[in-house]
Parts: C-alpha cells; sequence; structure tokens
C-alpha cells in the first residue's frame, strides 16, 4: 500500500504544549517521565531517551504542535509535495528541534503538526525507556480528521471503533510501522485527548508504576489492555490535566486490513474498565 507518511518512516519526535504555567509542568514532566530540563526560549526543554517534550505559556491542556520527525530528507519531500497536491496549506515550521526544511500544516481542528528532520545536536540522555510515541486528539468529527491525515496527507489506517449509528467514533492511523502514530477519538471537545509513552516490554510498565507510585502520582487508568493496538497500559495526569499513557507491546504493523470494533468497554480495556469518550 502505497503512503508517503509510512515510505518516510513518520515519527511522533516530539510535542509542544502550552501551559498557564509552565514552570511548574515542566518539572513535573521532567521528575515524573525521567527527563533533563532546560529553558528553551521562552520556555523549557525536557528530554529523556526518546522523548522530548516543550512547554511554553499559554492556555493550559493546548497543544502548541507535534513534530513528526522522517527518516531523510526524501522522504520529508515527498510528504510536502502529497500534502501540497492534496490543496494543504504548507505553514512555516515553528519548531527549533527540526533542521531547515521542516513545515507545518493545520488540521481541520486547528491542531498545527510539523514534519521535519530531527536535529541530533541534543541526544546524549539516560533515563528509563519509553520513547514518546503517539498523540491522540478529541474531536467533534472523526470522519473530517481521518479524512484529513489518511486520505490528504497520506496516514493509513489501522483500526476503527465503529458506534452503534455507524459512524467511527475513533480512528487509529499510523505513519510507520507502529498500530498507531496518531489517533482520534469522537468528544464533546476539540484538542489532545492524551499522549503516550512506548515502553516497549511489560516489565517496564512495572517501572513505570513504581517510579509514579514513588512520587505519589496516583494511575488514572489501568493497567489495562487496549484492543486495538493491544498494548498494555497505564495512564497518569499531569497538574494542567493532561493525560498521559505510558505503554507496551504496541501492535507492529507491516500490512494488513484495516479492522472494525465495536464501541464499548472491552474495545478499549480487555481487562476491564474503561474510561469511554462518546
Ligand atoms: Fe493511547
Amino acid at each position: 500500500m502505497s503512503s508517503s507518511v509510512v515510505r518516510a518512516g513518520a515519527f511522533l519526535h516530539h510535542l509542544q504544549l502550552e501551559s498557564a504555567d509552565p514552570e511548574r509542568l515542566s518539572r513535573f514532566y521532567a521528575e515524573a517521565l525521567n527527563m533533563r530540563r532546560e529553558t528553551a526560549g521562552a520556555g523549557f526543554l525536557c528530554s529523556g531517551p526518546g522523548r522530548k517534550l516543550l512547554v511554553t505559556r499559554g492556555q493550559s491542556q493546548k497543544l502548541g504542535y507535534a513534530g513528526f520527525a522522517c527518516r531523510d530528507a526524501e522522504g520529508l519531500a515527498d510528504i510536502r509535495e502529497n500534502a501540497r497536491k492534496s490543496g494543504i496549506e504548507i505553514l512555516p515550521s515553528p519548531s527549533p528541534l527540526f533542521a531547515e526544511g521542516a513545515f507545518a500544516v493545520s488540521d481541520p481542528d486547528g491542531n498545527r503538526i510539523v514534519f521535519g528532520l530531527a536535529r541530533h545536536d541534543n541526544d546524549e540522555t539516560n533515563g528509563l525507556h519509553a520513547p514518546l510515541q503517539h498523540l491522540t486528539l478529541a474531536t467533534f468529527d472523526v470522519a473530517a480528521i481521518e479524512n484529513f491525515y489518511a486520505d490528504k496527507l497520506g496516514f493509513l489506517v489501522s483500526d476503527r471503533v465503529i458506534n452503534d449509528k455507524g459512524e467511527a467514533a475513533t480512528c487509529f492511523m499510523r505513519s510507520n510501522h507502529e498500530h498507531h502514530t496518531l489517533a482520534c477519538f469522537k468528544s464533546d471537545r476539540q484538542g489532545v485527548d492524551h499522549h503516550s509513552y512506548e515502553a516497549g516490554e511489560w516489565i517496564r510498565i512495572r517501572d513505570w508504576a513504581d517510579r509514579f507510585g514513588a512520587m505519589e502520582i496516583p494511575l488514572m487508568w489501568g493497567p489495562g489492555r487496549h484492543g486495538p493496538g493491544n498494548n498494555l497500559f497505564i495512564f497518569i495526569v499531569d497538574p494542567d490535566g493532561n493525560w498521559i499513557e505510558v505503554s507496551a507491546e504496541l501492535e507492529v504493523i507491516y500490512d494488513r486490513p484495516v479492522k472494525h470494533w465495536p464501541h464499548g468497554e472491552r474495545t478499549l480495556n480487555l481487562w476491564g474498565r474503561a474510561i469511554l469518550r462518546s
């Protein structure tokens, strides 16, 4: 199956989150998510192995932008050409973490997504394994989000959750071999639902939960196992109310047909209770 973003091996490289209290939020990520923290421009940069988060002053729980890094310049050029042909406006990149040549697009809900090549000048970090892996949006209109990312930008749909009206309540899309790097839930609000770090091995879920436990950060959901993606998960909440997922064993896809799941608790959590968004 042809897809420019999958050929480019695009992966979620960093997020910029806005916060009314960037000092407090960046401290939380540095400590809880085991990252180094430094000032960056008017805000902060938190860096850990495979994960980077920029925090800037603004409206809490608002995504500034999400940065997807491509494998090489040809891949990046391919995505840009595909976006242009689909009539998507190409915007300048706001990200200091990407090299020259990066560009941004704005989705139908106004979420800003940046594609670029990672600068590797700041990658000497140690810490518990869990690279930044996926971003999940909340939207009124799942079909519009799927149309933008899949039909226009070239993400591939992995799974959909279908409600009893026959509409997609959730859509999971990939930009590489990972089951989803971008997903969206039908919701009564727009913006970010959560973002996720992929610990890989199930035993690291224990290590992360122990870390959060030692810091007296309660799990707000999980441990559980999602149906779509088949990944183990735990969730915590940051001081601004953003949901953070630590996942393991996320399905790897090279090619397979799109799978549809019923809208219900068991789809979201094969082990029991779920937080339904619609
Ligand atoms: Fe997730």
